[in-house]
């Protein structure tokens, strides 16, 4: 495996496979690997001649009063996790190589990125788009994989890659979970052994919202089992948002009518604090 620090050389590596007519599969991460990543790994790895990994924990995305100081990070376990897929380069650029002095760009996907946990982490998701973009012009990716774990940033990064009209096939992967429903996140670590105990009830409060859409429930009633469920938990400190919402404009469908919302599917997410970790999580629900 190649790893790369410097932006220069990926980029020249990225435009000898290209010109070679090689595919190139592309997984930004923010490192600390978990079985989530892995399997976005290995999706790019079957669908490209190249895969490419990088690891980059982004300054930009985090708020004044966020994480960033104690975000998780294992660069020596990650190499050996990367090793053992064949992952063919990692890129594993500095705070500095990636924003030098004097840098001024910046760009921003309206509307998405002010829903959700862009309400609660003003500035998160122009971070986000701003490095993901930088990446793309600095991996040249064929396709480039993100998880449906984090919902609403596949679904900007597809608007910006559609708007910009980047060259970029976006791939969204379904969410990897522990044994008891707890979707696969870095931030897990935040959580004390008797909080991780509990956090499964994040996926069954999805679970039995599910289930009452299922069952020809309305939006408001799905939105308050969802509520309820979660509120049954000691542990969970604040809701931030909880509800059923549009997949394509994220907008709440708590006071829409069942009848008349014509889609075929709805989201239901959540993100909160349990304990001193924030979770976030979704589902996919069909409808009819
Ligand atoms: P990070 O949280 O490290 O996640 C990297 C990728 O792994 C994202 O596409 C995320 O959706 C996916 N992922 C995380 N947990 C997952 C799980 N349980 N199942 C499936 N996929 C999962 O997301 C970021 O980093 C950053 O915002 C980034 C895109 C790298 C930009 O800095």
């Amino acid at each position: 495996m190649d790893i790369f620090s410097e932006i220069d050389q990926m980029q020249r590596q990225a435009s000898i496979l290209t010109r070679a007519g090689k595919t190139i599969g592309f997984v930004p991460t923010m490192g600390y690997l978990h079985e989530g990543h892995l399997s976005l790994i290995r999706r790019s790895r079957a669908e490209n001649d190249i895969t490419v990994v990088s690891i980059f924990v982004n300054p930009i995305q985090f708020g004044p009063n966020e994480d960033l100081d104690r975000y998780p990070r294992d660069i020596e376990g990650d190499i050996e996790k990367l090793r053992a897929l064949n992952v063919d380069v990692l890129f594993l650029p500095s705070m500095k190589e990636m924003y030098p002095e004097g840098y001024k760009t910046y760009v921003i996907v309206e509307g998405l990125s002010d829903k959700l946990c862009g309400a609660f982490r003003p500035g998160h998701f122009r971070g986000v788009t701003t490095v993901v973009l930088k990446l793309f012009n600095i991996v040249k990716p064929t396709r480039a994989y993100f998880g449906l774990k984090d919902f609403q940033q596949t679904l900007i990064i597809k608007q910006m890659v559609r708007d910009l009209n980047m060259d970029i096939q976006i791939i969204a992967c379904p969410t990897i979970r522990e044994h008891d429903g707890l979707a696969m996140s870095s931030r897990n670590k935040y959580l004390t052994e008797e909080e991780r105990q509990g956090a499964g009830i994040v996926y069954r409060a999805l679970l039995n919202a599910a289930e009452k859409l299922k069952e020809g429930a309305g939006f408001k009633e799905a939105a308050s089992t969802l509520r309820e469920t979660l509120k049954s938990s000691p542990h969970i400190r604040e809701i931030q948002y909880a509800s059923v919402y549009d997949p394509e404009t994220l907008d709440d469908l708590t006071d829409v009518d069942v009848k008349i919302y014509k889609k075929p599917e709805v989201v239901l997410a959540v993100a909160l604090y349990y304990g001193n970790a924030r979770l976030i999580d979704n589902l996919l629900v069909k409808l009819r």
